[in-house]
């Protein structure tokens, strides 16, 4: 049984069948914390995270285990996605979206999203069958990749997924000889400077171009739709937003005069957690202004989804007793996790963010604890991952209330987007890690049938 989101009750946890299967768990509980019904699950559902990532790290004995029974783990709670569904909903009710895979193509999260009545946006062919075997119909997917591999476009006109981007001529030519009957969108440029991940130096047309590009299509006789933007993943500014729902106006009345008659506007991704009110706010009050309601609004979110949803757990494999950079005479310790930029941290170098580092298990177990070392912050280390590789640091300077040793383990919150898609293998670790799935919500333990 689980509680309903908006029960002020201790919620319940609800676990996928496969983790109850493999592990003797029982439903655990989480106290009241009074407040907002949304932010009191969010706090409960955390309680709920860390006791099954304590649950799970308890489960290895280091002195025993075979090789990578230790390996890094994820706690993935659904319920967290369900919740930022219904605040998409409350906030940008007009939008519908479609789900960018690329974020993380986690089978479980496609399940969810087709399941919620999301669409998905894909970039190559891998992600469209991913989509497609999440069970959705080919219209609620976009192939929203501007310069796409000419096999993968036939792929597309084969599998029914007749919705794509283009923002140049070349692109037209292709998509001409190879899927002359899809739905096109044109993709414009947008002012991406304050986002973290700028897009708009590679995709997107000039709105001096755009005109030439709806007059060649025209001439090719191919089937324009929608107009789609990005603003940059990370976005910081919201007037981003505005400006680029105007420019899309624009380009939905030069079409007009072309001939065309779009009925989609495709506002993209760039929503973050921190940010979303705010940004819906402008978002959807420019939609109003610009766009009667006959015309259709889709967007890409992926980031906003997922981000807070996916916890990461990883084990101290080394550790190396150092003098403090800051003060010499005091000692610091370097961590070596079986985790790094090459793998689940790829985010702190393609996503520029910073994971924090919070202990799971620290169990005292070291016979060279130091009394110079602690400090009314804590201890000082830096944290590395496990390659050869002098870039593969975590973090240069972390204070933690606890003496770590081998065999210890921490956590990072907040490992959903740009993580897991953009590991590797290399050094001989692997880019393939355990996710358990919880639900901490009703709603997402129903559809998701846990
Ligand atoms: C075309 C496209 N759509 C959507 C996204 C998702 O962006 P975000 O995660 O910021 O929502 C991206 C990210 O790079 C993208 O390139």
């Amino acid at each position: 049984m689980v509680m309903a989101p908006t029960a002020c009750a201790p919620a319940e946890i609800c676990v996928s069948k496969h983790y109850q299967d493999k592990h003797e768990l029982y439903p655990s509980h989480a106290g009241d914390y009074g407040g907002d019904e949304v932010s009191q699950s969010k706090l409960a559902a955390k309680d709920l995270v860390f006791e099954i990532l304590k649950k799970r790290a308890a489960d290895v004995d280091i002195d025993r285990c075979g090789p990578g029974e230790e390996d890094p783990f994820y706690v993935a709670d659904m319920g967290e996605i369900y919740r930022q569904h219904l605040r998409w909903k409350m906030n940008l009710g007009r939008v519908k979206p479609f789900y960018a895979v690329k974020c993380n193509p986690d089978p479980e999260i496609l399940r969810l999203m087709a399941r919620l009545g999301n669409g998905f946006d894909c970039a190559s062919k891998a992600e469209i069958d991913l989509a497609l075997e999440s069970g959705v119909d080919p219209s609620r997917i976009i192939y929203a990749q501007p310069c796409k591999t000419k096999s993968y476009l036939r792929y597309a006109a084969q599998m029914g997924v007749r919705q794509m981007t283009f923002d140049n001529a070349d692109e037209l030519y292709k998509i001409k000889a190879n899927f002359p009957d899809a739905e096109l969108y044109l993709r414009i440029l947008t002012d991406d400077s304050t986002s973290l991940c700028r897009l708009s130096m590679k995709f997107g047309a000039s709105l001096d171009v755009a005109p030439q590009l709806l007059e060649l299509a025209h001439r090719l006789e191919l089937n324009v739709v929608g107009v789609s933007f990005h603003v940059g993943s990370g976005a910081e500014d919201p007037k981003a937003f505005l400006k680029a729902v105007q420019d899309a106006r624009l380009i939905f009345d030069q079409a007009a005069e072309i001939g065309y008659e779009l009925h989609t506007l495709d506002v993209g991704g760039g929503f973050s957690q921190d940010t979303f009110e705010k940004f819906s706010a402008i978002l959807s009050d420019a939609l109003d202004t610009y766009f009667p309601p006959n015309i259709r609004i889709i967007a890409e979110p992926g980031r906003y989804y997922v981000a807070s949803a996916f916890t990461l757990a990883a084990n101290v494999i080394a550790r190396r007793d150092v003098p403090d950079p800051l003060d010499p005479s005091r000692d610091a310790y370097m961590l070596y996790l079986n985790d790094g930029v090459y793998g689940n941290f790829s985010n702190i170098i393609f996503d520029h963010q910073h994971p924090v580092a919070q202990i799971l298990s620290c169990e005292n177990r070291s016979r060279a604890s130091s009394p110079d070392a602690a400090t009314p912050e804590g201890f000082a280390y830096s944290i590395w991952g496990p390659t050869c590789d002098g870039i593969d640091v975590i973090s240069e300077r972390i204070n933690l209330p606890g003496l770590l040793d081998v065999g210890d383990w921490l956590y990072f919150e907040d490992m959903g987007a740009y993580t897991r898609c953009s590991a590797t293998r290399f050094n001989g670790f692997s880019d393939t890690h355990e996710v358990i799935y919880i639900s901490s919500e009703a709603g997402a333990s129903a559809l998701l049938d846990y």
